[in-house]
């Protein structure tokens, strides 16, 4: 991890390092396994966030209809933090989910190509994206609070910082994500900072946020 950090660039311009250097610890437990959180939780009281950002990695994995990866990550940290203390969870979801996260459904935003509505169809795994963001949503654990993002198709490229945002339903035509302005896709380096970015508000803003997901997709105007 470290050195991995060491190797990684960032794109001048970006957030202003923080003045309070922090601490980094990298642990290795099973992500499926309630008992990491309940153990760390327990363990670290420091610690007041998770951020999941897990997906999967092969092709494979997408198109069985039994890769339940994201439903078994999320119920595992729900039921990890039933057994320890409820922190915090900032959810790295995807494209491909619309509404609130309580009544998800598989959806597209308009400014994808229709034939998207059929990407499901052949790679299940986006319903399973669908039903881990209700199971978070629809958790019994007392006043979690939690954010999704929903980021575009998502790119390598260097951060554009132009990029917009729409709550919950990504084709209302929000004024954050006008359609005709919204591409389809966005550097990981733009929704790494965004995450940051929102993580880090105040609380007493980030909690407009509390229970919602954020759709992310670069705009197509140049930079004003
Ligand atoms: N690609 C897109 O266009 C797109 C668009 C929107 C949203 N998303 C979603 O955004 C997230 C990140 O996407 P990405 O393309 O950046 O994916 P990625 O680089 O492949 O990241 C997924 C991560 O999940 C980890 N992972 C998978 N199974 C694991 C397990 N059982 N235990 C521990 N770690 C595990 C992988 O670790 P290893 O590398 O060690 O296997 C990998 O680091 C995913 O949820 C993806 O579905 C993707």
């Amino acid at each position: 991890m470290g050195d991995l950090l060491e190797q990684t660039h960032l794109t001048p311009g970006g957030p202003d390092p923080s003045g309070t250097p922090g601490i980094f610890k990298a642990r290795n437990y099973n992500i499926l396994d309630p008992e990491t959180y309940t153990t760390l939780l327990k363990e670290d009281p420091s610690i007041d966030g998770i951020i999941s950002f897990v997906g999967p990695t092969r092709l494979k994995q997408m198109m069985s209809r039994t890769c339940t990866l994201y439903t078994d990550t999320i119920q595992a940290i729900l039921e990890g933090m039933k057994k320890s203390r409820s922190v915090e969870v900032l959810y790295h979801s995807s494209v491909g989910t619309e509404g609130a996260p309580y009544d998800a459904v598989v959806g597209w935003p308009k400014p994808y190509p229709f034939l998207a509505g059929l990407v499901p169809f052949f790679l299940p795994v986006f319903k399973n994206v669908t039903l881990s963001e209700r199971l978070l949503a629809r958790s019994d654990l007392n006043d979690l609070k939690f954010i999704v993002f929903r980021p575009a198709t998502l790119t390598d490229a260097k951060a554009e910082r132009h990029f917009g945002y729409s709550i919950d339903n990504s084709s209302d035509n929000q004024p954050t994500l006008p359609l005709k302005e919204a591409k389809t896709s966005i550097a990981r380096e733009d929704v790494a900072e965004e995450i940051l970015r929102v993580g880090t508000m105040p609380e007493a803003e980030r909690a407009a946020f509390y229970g919602h997901a954020l759709y992310l997709a670069d705009l197509k105007s140049s930079k004003r």
